[in-house]
């Protein structure tokens, strides 16, 4: 594992799961979902990922949005819930997601530092504009990034591409990619990225290729490994 990452020019975050936490809407609504609420959002998370590589296999893609929305359907058929009114308000709620605390720590250090710094997610950018501005992150971002504009989610790399073209970046290594997802962590690694995992779920890497430089407790620790 790196101590430091040399030569960094930008640090680019992924969004939900890293700087936006995924689980607060059926969190703040369990009393209305009862004792399944833990397993209703993971098996919603769970599914949102996953109809995002099918669909990119498929060559399929729809916007973000509508994939959270047949996620969080399959999720409550499969709970047998039936409750529009609550669908709708834990769509609402995605809308607005909270982000950790460190994640405003650590984009505010790294803005008084000078680094560049961006998102990059699977987020309809109707998404990221909401999220980021709820959220208050957009003061410390320069760069807000949708998969949108590749038509596929990640991990293709034409989407880490974005990121380079972007931040306008010489080399893939001057950019620092921050993810809580260990898929994403590792791709972006594999496509050339310095990486940083941020280990929010307590998950150990994925048997795919690529291996984080490093992995952080705290997003608070970053500003002080990049340089
Ligand atoms: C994101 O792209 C992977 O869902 C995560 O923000």
């Amino acid at each position: 594992m790196a101590v430091k990452l040399e030569g960094i020019k930008a640090c680019v975050f992924d969004a939900y799961g890293t700087l936006l936490n995924v689980h607060a809407p059926v969190a703040q609504l369990s009393s209305r979902i009862g004792k399944d609420a833990d397993a209703v959002s993971k098996l919603w998370r769970q599914k949102q990922l996953e109809y995002t590589w099918l669909r990119s296999l498929m060559k399929a893609y729809v916007p973000f949005w509508q994939i959270t929305g047949d996620a969080l359907d399959y999720t409550l058929e499969a709970f047998s819930i039936e409750d529009q009114a609550l669908r709708d308000d834990l769509m609402e709620l995605y809308l607005h997601l909270a982000a950790y605390d460190d994640a405003v720590a650590c984009l505010k250090v790294l803005k008084e530092l000078g680094v560049a710094t961006a998102i990059l997610s699977n987020g309809s950018p109707d998404m990221l504009d909401a999220a980021v501005k709820s959220s208050g992150l957009d003061a410390y971002l320069d760069e807000n990034i949708s998969v949108a504009d590749v038509g596929i989610f990640k991990p293709d790399p034409q989407v880490y591409q974005q990121a380079v073209d972007r931040m306008g970046v010489a080399e893939r290594s001057e950019i620092c990619f921050v993810s809580a997802n260990t898929w994403d962590a590792q791709a972006s690694k594999s496509f050339g990225f310095q990486v940083a995992r941020i280990n929010r779920f307590g998950l150990k890497d994925d048997r795919i290729p690529g291996t984080p430089d490093m992995l952080l407790e705290s997003l608070e620790e970053l500003p002080g490994v990049v340089r």
